[in-house]
């Protein structure tokens, strides 16, 4: 039977752990998440979580099936559809446009899809070891699928035929001097995909030709996958700061950097969009090293982060993962994902789930 997560009193759950492990209440009240994780190493707990340990691990874990969503989408037509990740059977001009900009594309998204899939299915099973609720959005998935050759047709919970693609992380991580967690604001590096709504995938096999429109269509793929991955990149870092239990933490730190590493593959990825105008829709994907752009800002090989400004502008400059504000950070993500374009079509149920799990998360404080 499970138990409820919302009837523990707060603050009786970690004593209970710090009991369990020895530790006199009053040695360890003190220490913080990290503190605590070095005593309480061990099995894992199966103790109910505080309800924003919930919170949090529930939002992420509905962020980890939207994202799981779109993933799949991509893979069916882009990536290798095998027995890890089941579904679709490709579109080969689709294909042939992702490899010019890395001819191992289709691998990648194999990859990246899988450990979405792993992500979602962790936090789920996660919870419910710990007295938890596992989130389920199947209830929303109504969007319509692509009708191009190589996609099921299926309801998605995502959108990826009318994009507005967020592309200033590009220079977000190149800028010496900028961090949006100080207000700081960044060009976006294809001006264009934020004036518009693209598809990222064909939608149906009308947008294989001409190769200039599908060399696009593989472009804005190419540029969201970062968009997409620098915001996990991001959210793992900015709700840690608020989680309790250090085994929740070991969970949100064992996660994150994985979404680092997708980011990075991408930034590196999207630098070979070949320079190509749509001519269905004028949308002009520009050469990044010459100008007007080039240099420090744009430079495609330019992928590391660039140390900047971080907690105090009178602090040296440091090479980190930006934004990592915590405040606020779930309904943030929430935000992004829906100005990216990716829940038109979702009804206000949709929204108002989101909106509720999001709250939940970002009212959770960490408890001692
Ligand atoms: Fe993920
Ligand atoms: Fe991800």
């Amino acid at each position: 039977m499970r138990k409820s997560f919302e009837s523990a009193p707060v603050g009786a759950i970690s004593r209970r752990s710090l009991l369990a492990t020895g530790l006199a209440v009053g040695a360890g009240a003190g220490l913080g998440p990290l503190g605590r994780a070095a005593a309480a190493f061990g099995d894992t707990s199966s103790e109910a979580l505080t309800s924003g340990d919930a919170a949090i691990l529930r939002f992420l874990s509905a962020a980890e099936i939207l994202e799981t969503d779109l993933w799949q989408q991509y893979n069916e037509l882009g990536g290798i559809q095998d027995s890890e990740v089941p579904g679709g059977s490709g579109s080969p001009r689709y294909v042939a446009a992702l490899r010019k900009l890395d001819l191992d594309m289709p691998q990648y998204i194999h990859d990246n899809t899988e450990d979405e899939f792993t992500h979602f299915t962790f936090i789920n099973a996660y919870l419910e070891s710990r007295g938890g609720e596992a989130v389920n959005l199947d209830r929303f998935r109504t969007l319509p699928s692509s009708k191009a050759t190589g996609a099921q047709q299926i309801g998605r919970l995502t959108n990826l035929m009318e994009l507005t693609v967020d592309t200033t992380w590009w220079t977000r991580y190149r800028s010496r001097t900028g961090n949006p967690d100080f207000g700081d604001k960044f060009p976006p590096a294809v001006p264009g995909l934020s004036e518009g709504r693209f598809p990222a995938i064909p939608r149906s096999d009308k947008d294989l030709k001409p190769r200039e429109h599908i060399q696009a269509i593989a472009n804005t793929a190419g540029f969201h996958f970062g968009t997409i991955e620098q915001g996990g990149t991001s959210l793992y870092p900015s709700l840690a700061q608020r989680v309790s239990d250090p085994e929740v933490l070991r969970v949100l730190l064992s996660i994150g950097p994985t979404e680092a590493m997708h980011f990075q593959t991408w930034h590196d990825k999207a630098g070979n969009a070949p320079e190509v105008t749509d001519p269905t829709n004028g949308l002009a994907f520009p050469s990044l090293n010459a100008p007007p752009f080039g240099g420090e800002d744009f430079q495609t090989n330019l992928i590391m982060p660039e140390p900047t400004i971080f907690l105090k502008r009178r602090f040296p400059a440091c090479s980190i993962i930006r934004p990592t504000k915590t405040d606020g950070a779930a309904m943030g993500a929430v935000k992004a994902l829906t100005a990216d374009g990716l829940f038109i079509g979702h009804s206000k149920e949709f929204f108002d789930a989101l909106k509720e799990l999001a709250t939940a998360a970002d009212a959770a404080t960490p408890q001692a």
